[in-house]
């Protein structure tokens, strides 16, 4: 539908994680008119559920080659060193900036940041807030931050299409406002500089860490636009997200891999410890081999869960490091203090997205990337823990900065058309069916059968003569992001005939450095006005 309202601004930035709220001060803080559009309020993105932390080489026996090497590692071979190069050096001193903002981090008696370890990590190197709500303050400072400096946003808004003016250079977006506020139904942001921080896509698995919001909006809506996408296959499970019986849906509670990193144990149906000797880390080794010997165990023993033993913590230490964990347990009837964890893996992490260079640069000149949207190539194959928040903050203030050489201030973006029209539009109770298809098929264990059969399942969904035209809506728009999502994954899942990092072929076992140790790279088509 064409837009029935207009918006000027310098920069738009969809989404209000710990990217696009970072991004947007930076922009704003260099004098440019910035507009942030969020699909439900400024909080209800993945940066607010983050538990973990935030990692950087901050603690006195760190550096930032050590920090290299560990990204390198969980990435298994196909990182861009040079963006993780960026990522490692600029981190720490993007944390202190985060402080100064107003963000409170745990400290020691010392006053110094209390660091955790995770998977993958050879140092303890994970800042964290809260005890295990590291997001949900850092969200919160940012949050404070943007209306302290009176930004604009607009809530309840939908990013839909990309806008481009004459030569194909991007120009603003057209959205959809769910609301009662100034603006409301379909109108649009026009913007010379448009910044995707739309975050992840873990709502195309029937169970995820990631909330309802986490749809694919941003890689659908650059997909549409024509931008490269890169690495979708990547998509990672992250090991102990709480079991909560075979029938759970939608988000599910992460039990954090600090809970490991203080010294938690994996065990199996018969309370064997099964991690040491599979890897020197044990149950802190990278994310996906822990995720891939929980699978094997679970369907050795026939089990649809295994457990995660922390009673040693006793309840005082559960009560002051973990208490989001032990507030999510009790509530669904376990207590950690007593008895052990039910634990299986669940979709948590896009290491892939839409394709950037070191500055957020996307493929179609003035549309930039940051956050889990963004394959900014830092991750490689298989996200190390808790670089998400740190990529976020980096790559944001590199974005503002490409901003500021790229886009002359002042500069009117002269919008050529709405937005290119979308495609067949699924039913929405297309949306259950395509979860269930894609953790059936495409989740933690793939082959060839299993995604063939989850193409086909997809394509039943938008295909059919007799099916009645969707009504276009909110619902119905996101559901349309979630199917071309999971179509161009399932598609990148069945090319990579290979296991490597988070991609898991039981068909193709082994990694395959010689054929492919590089990118599958998407676009629907041409780049261009
Ligand atoms: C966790 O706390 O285990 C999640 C950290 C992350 O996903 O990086």
């Amino acid at each position: 539908p064409p837009p029935g309202w207009f918006l000027d601004a310098d920069v738009v930035v969809v989404g209000s994680g710990v990217a696009g709220l970072t991004a947007a001060l930076r922009c704003a803080a260099a004098g440019r008119r910035t507009v942030i559009v969020t699909k439900a309020r400024i909080d209800d993105g993945s940066t607010r559920w983050a538990q973990g932390g935030i990692a950087a080489a901050l603690g006195e026996d760190d550096t930032p080659e050590g920090h290299l090497a560990d990204t390198l590692v969980a990435g298994a071979g196909v990182c861009d060193e040079e963006a993780v190069r960026a990522l490692v050096t600029e981190g720490p001193d993007a944390v202190r900036r985060l402080i100064a903002l107003g963000a409170r981090f745990d400290t020691g008696a010392d006053g110094r940041i209390s660091l955790t370890r995770e998977g993958g990590h050879h140092r303890r190197r994970i800042a964290h807030a809260g005890g295990d709500a590291t997001g949900a303050e850092i969200s919160r400072a940012l949050a404070a931050a943007v209306r302290a400096a009176g930004i604009e946003t607009v809530e309840g808004a939908l990013a839909l299409d990309l806008l481009k003016d004459a030569s194909g250079r991007a120009a603003g977006v057209t959205l959809h406002v769910m609301g009662e506020g100034r603006h409301d139904g379909v109108g649009a942001v026009r913007a010379p500089a448009v910044v995707l921080a739309t975050g992840g896509m873990g709502q195309v698995f029937a169970a995820t860490t990631n909330p309802s919001v986490s749809t694919g909006d941003g890689v659908a809506l650059a997909l549409r636009a024509g931008a490269e996408v890169s690495d979708l296959e990547f998509v990672q499970f992250h090991p102990t997200v709480l079991w909560l019986g075979p029938e759970a849906e939608g988000q599910q509670p992460l039990i954090s891999e600090a809970v490991r990193g203080e010294g938690a144990h994996l065990v199996d149906a018969e309370g064997v410890r099964f991690m040491t000797g599979q890897h020197e880390l044990a149950e802190l080794a990278p994310r996906d081999i822990v995720a891939k010997a929980i699978t094997r165990r679970m369907h050795e023993q026939g089990v649809p869960h295994m457990y995660l033993d922390a009673r040693h913590f006793g309840a005082a230490m559960w009560e002051e490091r973990f208490p989001t964990i032990l507030a999510a347990c009790r509530a669904h009837g376990i207590d950690p203090v007593n008895q052990p964890i039910p634990v299986s893996p669940a979709a948590h992490y896009a290491s892939g997205g839409v394709r950037t260079d070191l500055s957020g640069r996307t493929t179609i000149p003035g549309l930039y990337a940051c956050g889990e949207v963004a394959c900014t190539g830092v991750h490689g194959a298989n996200r190390l823990a808790s670089n998400s928040l740190l990529e976020g903050l980096v790559f944001a203030e590199r974005i503002a900065a490409a901003v500021e050489r790229d886009v002359p201030a002042g500069t009117a973006p002269a919008v050529a058309a709405p937005g290119p029209a979308s495609g067949p539009l699924p039913p929405p109770e297309a949306r259950a069916a395509l979860q269930r298809a894609m953790t059936e098929g495409a989740g933690v264990l793939r082959s060839a059968a299993g995604l063939a059969a989850t193409a086909a399942a997809l394509d039943a969904l938008t295909g059919g003569e007799d099916r009645k035209p969707a009504e276009p809506g909110a619902d119905t728009w996101e559901t349309a992001n979630l199917h071309l999502v999971a179509r161009v994954l399932v598609t990148a899942a069945q090319l990579r005939t290979e296991t490597r990092g988070c991609h898991w072929r039981e068909d193709h076992p082994g990694r395959d450095d010689a054929h492919w140790r590089r990118h599958l790279v998407v676009t629907l088509h041409p780049a261009g006005p």
